[in-house]
């Protein structure tokens, strides 16, 4: 079907979002056109809101595909980063609800001159789900020892800069950040609109650093399986659990309080030697994650979400799941009782020559893709970063999985109407100077 524009005066939700859009729809069409309109789409009319007292987008159950883009500050000036979080307050509030990024960038014919309004690829398109998650890396608070915006005094003690760990390989191109920002969506071309419209907001005062995207399975059926071909967030925290995602996600009185309600974020481009993992016997492979590849569950049990018996041993008295398994290194039991939220997403991007790490050390053009991971926790000091200390130095996937792009970024607390991202973070630095 062709896309419609809708007119000026009605947002793309103002059709798609509602039983009430859709009548509206069917008038402004006539029956046959109308009639065709849920089926020619197969995304998402849902919409998830902007506002909220958490950002939305980290206990979203995943969609199906995600943008992510990191920005660097260009300007100098407090004022700017400010006003620049403002725009992209009141931006992405008007996405999220499947509106153009700017009131009145369409008309009826699609005439508009698209500067300064929406570029307009999203033009007849649902909101599919929009998330738009914001994070401010190390960079904002000071750069190259410089405190750009006196907000040095305000940088968590949590946002710590991440250690090298063993075996990373970390791509320049692809590490760090000043501002992140995750979109999220059920169609791809949602969420790369999102960040396109946040990047042209963004001319003068800040640029593109790097981007990735990523996709999963829909998360809302069944766990999702990653590029190795296992369910991947079995074991993760129930995130409809609201006193457990206050222990393990959300920051309490325990960091600065612009900070209460956020969630601190790790972000890392894993590639994974498919042709090397796609040699190895499936026995194998389930023995170096430590689940059973088709069902998910771990090793000696027979349901996805049966707990892992990690003292089990077999008649010859092996453990059941192997010392140097993911799950058992990864387990909270095995790192002080911690736990993260994971909210991964495959990634590919075509193919490169590669040399592997390991043997038989097959030098060849391979796939890049793997796993853009992500997780959010309260403090990445006693979460991701212990656990992937222990990961990084033992884990037998490490045969198969290189780290070669790394962020952390400190996520806001959601925004209540009216007011922008980071706000309490800007007062406190006013109150403090
Ligand atoms: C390419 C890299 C990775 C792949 C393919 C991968 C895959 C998996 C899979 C298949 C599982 C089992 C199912 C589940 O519970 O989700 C799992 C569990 C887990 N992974 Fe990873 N993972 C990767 C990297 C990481 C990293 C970097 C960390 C954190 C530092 C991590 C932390 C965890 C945790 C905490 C669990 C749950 C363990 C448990 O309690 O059972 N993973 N991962």
């Amino acid at each position: 079907m062709k896309p419609v524009n809708p007119p000026a005066e009605v947002s793309r939700r103002g059709f798609f979002g509602t039983a009430g859009g859709l009548a509206v729809a069917a008038g402004a069409l006539g029956p046959a056109q109308a009639a065709k309109l849920p089926a020619a789409h197969s995304g998402s009319v849902a919409s998830v809101p902007f506002h909220g007292p958490h950002q939305s987008g980290i206990l979203t159950p995943a969609q199906r595909h995600t943008y992510f883009a990191v920005f660097a500050l260009d300007s100098d000036k407090r004022a700017d980063v400010i006003a620049l979080l403002r725009q992209w307050t009141e931006v992405s509030a008007r996405l999220a609800r499947g509106e153009p990024a700017y009131p009145g960038s369409y008309t009826p014919d699609g005439s508009a001159d698209p500067l300064p309004g929406d570029s307009g690829e999203t033009m007849g398109l649902p909101p599919e789900n929009l998330t738009l998650t914001f994070g401010f890396g190390p960079g904002l608070f000071s750069k190259n020892g410089v405190d750009r915006y006196g907000l040095a005094g305000q940088r968590p003690a949590a946002l710590v800069d991440l250690p090298k760990f063993n075996g990373d390989q970390l791509i320049t191109e692809k590490t760090g950040g000043d501002l992140s920002v995750q979109a999220c969506a059920d169609d791809p071309q949602v969420a790369f609109h999102a960040i396109r419209q946040l990047a042209r907001a963004a001319y003068g005062k800040a640029s593109l650093q790097w981007t990735q995207t990523g996709f999963t399975g829909d998360s809302r059926k069944e766990t999702p399986r990653n590029l190795m071909g296992f369910k991947d967030g079995s074991n993760n925290p129930a995130t409809n659990q609201a006193a457990l995602m206050r222990n393990v996600v959300w920051v309490g009185n325990e960091g600065p309080a612009w900070m209460r309600d956020g969630s601190y974020m790790v972000v890392r481009r894993v590639r994974i030697a498919l042709e090397h993992w796609d040699r190895m016997p499936l026995d194998f492979q389930e023995q170096v994650v430590g689940r059973k590849k088709s069902s998910g569950a771990p090793l000696g049990k027979l349901h996805e979400h049966d707990a892992a018996d990690l003292e089990a041993v077999d008649p010859d008295g092996e453990l059941v799941v192997p010392e140097a398994a993911h799950i058992r290194l990864s387990a909270a039991a095995n790192n002080g009782g911690t736990q993260m939220l994971r909210r991964g997403y495959s990634y590919h991007d075509g193919s490169n020559f590669h040399s592997e790490r390991w043997p038989p050390w097959k030098q060849a053009v391979e796939f890049d893709a793997g796993l853009l991971f992500f997780c959010y926790q309260k403090d990445p000091r006693t979460s991701f970063i212990p656990t992937n200390h222990r990961l990084a130095g033992l884990d037998t996937m490490n045969q198969f999985t290189t780290h070669n792009g790394s962020g952390i970024f400190a996520c806001p607390p959601g925004v209540q109407a009216g007011s922008y991202l980071g706000a309490a973070l800007f007062e406190a630095a006013a109150a403090s100077a």
